[in-house]
């Protein structure tokens, strides 16, 4: 049985890399590289799995699960500046997939001690894009 959890945050990054000029930097990654910074509105969605307990029909609490989501990712990131802010994005480059990747490792352990598993982190920065990680 897989549960999903959805969050939202918004926050503001810039693709780049420092060892390439700007007009590099443009040329790669497009509006994402504008120097003067830009935002998205972020949606997280954290998919669960496990079995069903038989004494609370969960595979887990989901008020539990929201609040794994919202002290270790959301409060550290909503409104936040990803390049600058945000300890578990220090030094990578803030696409969407390392903003997936790098949610993974932080809320994966305690949902692990809470008694499921973490299935999927998919997170939609804009209407048409959007990135799934599997653990892999
Ligand atoms: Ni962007």
């Amino acid at each position: 049985m897989l549960i999903t959890r959805r969050e939202r945050f918004n926050a503001a990054h810039r693709l780049y890399r420092k060892d390439w000029s700007d007009e590099k930097n443009m040329e790669v990654f497009g509006k994402c590289s504008n120097p003067n910074w830009h935002g998205h509105n972020y949606i997280l969605y954290v998919t669960v799995k496990g079995d069903v307990g038989p004494e609370t029909g969960f595979v887990i609490n989901l008020k539990v699960l929201s609040q794994i989501i919202r002290t270790k990712i959301i409060e550290k990131i909503d409104h936040k500046n990803l390049n600058l802010e945000v300890d578990f994005m220090k030094d990578k480059i803030v696409s969407t997939e390392n903003i997936a990747i790098a949610i993974w490792e932080e809320i994966e352990q305690d949902i692990l001690s809470n008694g499921a598993e973490l299935h999927c982190v998919k997170v939609v920065e804009t209407e048409n894009n959007f990135v799934e990680y599997f653990g892999n």
